[in-house]
């Protein structure tokens, strides 16, 4: 193992496509860091089976199993701190972290949503945007407090909606977008070069 890379838990509870990109970049040396370990909610994440495609440790932990949302983070704090895990990447991890999950990786759990934050947060950025008839959309990433979506911002990005545009044509564009902009500040954490100040996060070079 090269000591100079930083290990990182991906959480996901779907498909895995920003998962993918983010072991390819990791591969090809673009993201100086490697995938250690994917987990996820659900037994059935596509997320898993790209895990396994790569000899990447997988553990799935489903809530049903725990007594409270407090107990099951607890549970994925150990199984993380087991796997010496610098940054926690969610991606596409349909549950809300809980402050026994912030305490355990203070400052060292990013997330990505299909929106430009502080609009359209929650569980369908995309599909709301286009509802309210917004005439740009994009992709945040951010680092996570105790709030839905409203961690200081690390990195966005922006595309004009076209007229008639289908949720799914959407998608597609943005989840283009996604799989560069995720791995790009994936790689400035790991280089340190992230430095946060209150809402504002600064880029150090
Ligand atoms: C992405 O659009 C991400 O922004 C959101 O969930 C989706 C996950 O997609 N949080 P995938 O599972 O990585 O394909």
């Amino acid at each position: 193992m090269n000591s100079d890379k930083k290990r990182l838990a991906v959480l996901a509870s779907g498909s895995g496509s920003n998962l993918q990109a983010i072991i390819e970049n990791c591969q090809n040396g673009y993201i100086p860091a490697e995938v250690a370990v994917v987990l996820s909610n659900n037994t059935s994440a596509y997320a898993i089976e790209r895990a396994k495609n790569f000899n990447i440790a997988t553990v799935v932990l489903e809530t049903k199993d725990f007594d409270s949302r407090e107990a099951y983070d607890k549970k994925v704090v150990e199984i993380l701190k087991s796997y010496e895990i610098d940054l926690v990447v969610l991606a596409g991890y349909m549950l809300l972290v809980t402050s026994e999950f912030l305490k355990g990786f203070q400052g060292r759990i990013m997330n990505i949503h299909p929106a430009l934050l502080p609009a359209f947060a929650g569980t369908d950025g995309i599909g709301d945007a286009l509802t309210y008839g917004a005439k740009v959309a994009g992709v945040t990433v951010h680092f996570v407090d105790e709030g839905c979506d409203t961690g200081p911002i690390i990195l966005q990005d922006c595309l004009k909606i076209k007229e008639g545009e289908t949720k799914e044509e959407l998608a597609k564009r943005i989840h283009t977008i996604e799989h560069r902009l995720y791995p790009e500040a994936i790689k400035l954490f790991c280089e340190g070069r992230l430095e946060v100040e209150g809402r504002t996060v600064k880029l150090k070079s």
